[in-house]
């Protein structure tokens, strides 16, 4: 009897598991692939957590496509590798109208009196995967490889939830059958991979390059763990099975991968001759940068798959199909000067300046030219002209000099000379076998400690409890790898340090806090911009204003600057050339650290000058004349006629207050700056 009524509970329990899966994994379907709701997450989560508690129950009772096997298993040793049951061939590229009309002559030449229609899609820039399914479940997934192997990373697909672990029952009976094969790309959206990259920059990670590496690179894992918590997605574009005579062409294919439950492109059509196609190009040249994920161009394919497969394969790429590239985003400029900015590890980094140039929706006047070999390599000399573009769409690069445009008379760029001038005052090493320039002596966490120790000091953000023993200890510690990460340091993390009790750890997060919004000039000051002292950094805070505009400077706007020379123009535009530094300044934003204007022209105070007598109560001196500056007054440190106030706090110092009395200057105290400061 009790045999029977166990029996029986397991029955329920399989029944109500196999209806828990269908509606979870319905739920996955509509939310992954077609961008739709049915349920909130929360409700989701809960049937997950009762169908993992059936299944613990009734362990015989879990199958391969149960939602609670997308992470599972240990990470793997390596990847094994998988031949292809068909090559994964690649495609041939054209770059231009006239290019793809001679493609599409030849094809028709090819197939001569036949029609011939053609099928277009976007061209996704991430990696390509093939998945296998045999009877429906999915038992491999395979990257590309040689074309001929790939590496078996299933663990890893398994764990992308636009990847069908089963394929849906109500797709067209035939194709449940046997083996059948989906390919497609697996890309991680742009939004997801900023969002990525933005707690990798609070945390204080390095970056990540662009999507598609992370992609791959997120492919490569051993352990399936990781890959789960990257958001990958997957689109289809390709339909293979033994027997294809039920899908003639690639419009239908694409019809049947929807069907399966896979993600295609809904921007993908038929196209039925050039002009078509052509059209379809010029269309997407521009959307294409507004849609979730980054693509590079085209796939154009015979549509009808029979003629596709006559037209056979030349080396790699098949004839029937072919990539049209759309035009990497690409300006030519000249080069001004190059300049070399010391990175936070002591290392030379050559910068080139430009005249400004719009690439890609952006102005561009810098990019890295990386190390000495790299401007030998490619002899960029002052005074080229040379074609720029932007890697992945975003990190402006020198692709080549126009060697037909360089002026007379120019010389190879002299990478020790430049050193040498630019930066008189260091020595420098390059050790044998590496291709990086390095301050000599000074490793990196001895630079960091210096800076971090300037970063804190009283004339830049006057960060109390930030001496020289913490920063050696921050450092040291790992807790502070560049000088935004000061604000990322909490109670919890300075415990952890011999160095800090509950008080002056409390007292340090305290005063971090209070350099939340420096002024501009305090914070231009304490970035340690060579050659950038008190002086020159509060004529540049007052001359731009702002961090962005004085990022944005080129060497002909600095040089406006009074006081600001040429050796300074060009440390200053290295530094917002380097790639660390514009990293670290995105890092700042992040965590909310908004240095404000002290200086500006326009508010309620200018043209005010004040003088601060005594102790006042609410504020240090210090600071008082930092929000007196921030409305546009002046603060000075003798009264004289041109005194607009004088401020006296307590125990005020009387000789002021008896100039004031003989100036007939208004003297006001704490209250009444106040006051004024309120406007
Ligand atoms: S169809 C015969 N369609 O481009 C090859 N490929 O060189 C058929 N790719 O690495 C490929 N988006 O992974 C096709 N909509 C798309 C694609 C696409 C990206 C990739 C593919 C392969 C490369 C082809």
């Amino acid at each position: 009897m009790a045999l029977q009524s166990n029996q029986n509970e397991k029955d329920k329990a399989k029944a109500r598991i196999v209806k828990l899966r269908q509606l979870i994994d319905e739920y996955r379907h509509e939310y992954h692939v077609n961008d739709r709701s049915i349920m909130s997450e929360a409700a989701a989560d809960s049937l997950k957590h009762e169908l993992t508690e059936l299944e613990e129950r009734y362990p015989d009772l879990v199958t391969m496509d149960s939602p609670t096997q997308r992470v599972a298993g240990t990470p793997l040793p390596q990847f094994s590798s998988v031949a292809h049951r068909w090559p994964m061939l690649s495609l041939n590229d054209v770059f231009d109208a006239s290019e793809l009309e001679s493609w599409q002559q030849r094809v028709e030449k090819l197939l001569p009196g036949e029609k011939t229609t053609y099928f277009i899609d976007l061209k996704m820039d991430g990696l390509a995967c093939s998945l296998v399914y045999e009877y429906g479940l999915l038992v491999r997934a395979v990257t590309r490889g040689d074309g001929k192997n790939g590496e078996d990373v299933t663990q890893n697909a398994r764990t992308i939830n636009s990847v069908p672990l089963r394929l849906r029952e109500d797709a067209s009976r035939h194709l449940l059958q046997g083996y059948t094969e989906v390919r497609g790309e697996i890309v991680m959206y742009k939004a997801d991979f900023e969002q990525l990259n933005r707690v990798r920059a609070v945390e204080g990670q390095a970056l990540f390059a662009n999507p598609r590496n992370l992609a791959a690179g997120t492919m490569r894992q051993l352990d399936a763990t990781l890959v789960a918590a990257r958001p990958l997605q997957f689109h289809a574009y390709d339909l293979l099975r033994e027997d294809m005579d039920d899908v003639p062409t690639s419009a239908a294919s694409y019809e049947y991968l929807r069907e399966l439950g896979f993600n295609v492109n809904t921007q993908a059509q038929p196209a039925s001759n050039i002009a078509a196609l052509l059209e379809f190009a010029e269309q997407w040249q521009e959307k294409r940068l507004d849609l979730p994920f980054h693509t590079d161009g085209l796939v154009i394919k015979v549509n009808d798959r029979e003629q596709f497969d006559r037209l056979g394969v030349v080396g790699k790429a098949p004839r029937g199909a072919v990539a049209y590239k759309y035009p990497a985003e690409q300006a030519t400029t000249v080069v001004k000067d190059i300049v070399i900015s010391i990175g936070r590890t002591g290392a030379a980094t050559p910068v080139a300046v430009f005249d400004p140039v719009v690439v890609a929706g952006t102005t561009v006047q810098h990019a890295s030219l990386h190390n000495a070999d790299e401007i030998a390599r490619k002899d960029v000399r002052i005074g080229d002209t040379v074609i720029i573009y932007k890697a992945g769409d975003i990190i402006p690069q020198v692709e080549r000099v126009l060697p037909e445009l360089r002026p007379n008379g120019t010389k190879a760029f002299d990478f020790s000379a430049a050193l040498a001038r630019q930066h008189p005052d260091l020595e420098f090493e390059r050790p044998s076998g590496e291709v990086v320039t390095r301050v000599k002596g000074a490793t990196g966490p001895l630079l960091l400690k210096r800076a971090l120790r300037h970063f804190a000091s009283k004339g830049a953000l006057d960060i109390d409890g930030l001496g020289e023993k913490n920063a050696i200890a921050l450092v040291d510690a790992g807790l502070i790898q560049d000088l935004a990460d000061v604000y990322t340091l909490d109670k919890e993390k300075l415990l952890e340090l011999e160095r800090f009790a509950e008080i002056s750890a409390e007292k340090l997060v305290q005063a971090v806090n209070r350099a939340k919004r420096p002024a501009l000039h305090r914070f231009i000051y304490a970035l340690g911009i060579r050659h950038v002292g008190a002086q020159t950094a509060i004529d540049l805070a007052n001359h731009f204003g702002s961090l962005e505009r004085l990022s944005q400077a080129t060497l002909d706007d600095l040089s406006a600057v009074d006081g600001v020379g040429q050796v300074v123009a060009e440390s200053i535009v290295g530094w917002f050339g380097d790639a660390d530094n514009l990293s670290m300044l995105e890092k700042f934003k992040q965590l909310n650290v908004e240095p404000v204007q002290a200086l500006t022209a326009g508010g309620s105070l200018e043209g005010k000058t004040f003088v601060i007598t005594g102790s006042l109560g609410e504020m240090s001196r210090e600071e008082a004349a930092e929000r007196i500056r921030a409305l546009g007054g002046k603060v000075t440190a003798s009264v004289s006629a041109q005194t607009s106030y004088l401020v006296a706090g307590e125990k005020p110092g009387s000789s002021k207050v008896k100039q004031a009395e003989d100036h007939g200057t208004e003297q006001i105290d704490e209250q009444g700056l106040l006051e004024l400061l309120k406007d």
